[in-house]
């Protein structure tokens, strides 16, 4: 898979050399390439904002800079012409309508995600669908977030979707853009030595996971549940699915079907 991440900070993605990814990027199962929005920029201080039309607080990302970003990235392939003025693209919303949570574009190409608090919820089916996508491009937004022409310009160079984290507002997309890499990239055939350990984990199956325990059996008064000790596989299996619906119903019950 290749990555390619848009950001005014790319220190943030030095971790990307470390742990399991590191791995699959020596590997060349995961190529990332990071790219510094402010070198698409042409004016001494290297702008990459401005106030927003219809006043308002804070400031808006240019689209300038992110048009040439994304020209780099994705270059128009004649097959897909880039229209020289706005004209409408299938399932994204146009720019006076206020909606910014579309999905568009060709399925099977590159995806364009762009962390925002507005779009829809990352979820681990969400990860496991883009873990299978050839090429992934990540646009972090700053500020009050991103010119919404950039979205329906990148709409046409590939799937667009705006992505939330979840229902918290962070102060740009690339811890986002960071937490989801990890959770697409560990799906990636080959990055995880043990593919086993990723069927029996919280969120594959709809519910949480079951609680683990290891040596030694007791620990400080605390004993590990018997049916764990005794080696009845079949009890074993029995009290880890009570266990998952247990939890879930306690800590996530909008997880379940309504009863
Ligand atoms: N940018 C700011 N807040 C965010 C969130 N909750 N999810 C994704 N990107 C964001």
């Amino acid at each position: 898979m290749r990555i390619d991440i848009v950001t005014i900070f790319p220190e943030y993605f030095g971790v990307l050399d470390v742990s399991l990814l590191g791995r699959a990027r020596e590997d060349g199962i995961l190529k990332v390439e990071v790219h510094d929005l402010r070198d698409f920029t042409h004016d001494r201080h290297r702008t990459v904002d401005d106030k927003p039309y219809g006043g308002g607080a804070g400031m808006v990302m240019k689209p300038e800079p992110w048009g040439e970003a994304l020209d780099a990235i994705l270059p128009a392939t004649p097959a897909l012409a880039t229209p020289t003025a706005p004209t409408e693209v299938p399932g994204v919303a146009q720019g006076d309508s206020g909606e910014v949570d579309a999905r568009s574009g060709a399925t099977g190409g590159p995806i364009v995600i762009f962390p925002s608090p507005a779009g829809e919820v990352f979820t681990q089916a969400m990860a496991r669908e883009l873990s299978s996508a050839e090429h992934l491009v990540f646009g972090c937004g700053r500020y009050e977030g991103i010119d919404h022409r950039v979205f329906e310009f990148a709409a046409t160079r590939a799937s667009v979707r705006l992505v939330s984290l979840g229902d918290y507002v962070l102060n740009g997309g690339e811890v986002a853009v960071m937490a989801m890499i990890e959770a697409i990239g560990r799906l990636i055939p080959g990055v995880i030595g043990n593919p086993e350990s990723l069927v029996e984990e919280s969120h594959e199956d709809g519910l949480l996971e079951y609680p683990s325990y290891t040596k030694p059996a007791e620990w400080r008064g605390y004993e590990v549940p018997s049916v764990l000790t005794n080696g009845n596989h079949g009890a074993i299996a029995a009290w880890r699915r009570d266990a998952q619906f247990e939890r879930t119903r306690r800590v996530r019950p909008d997880l379940l079907p309504p009863e």
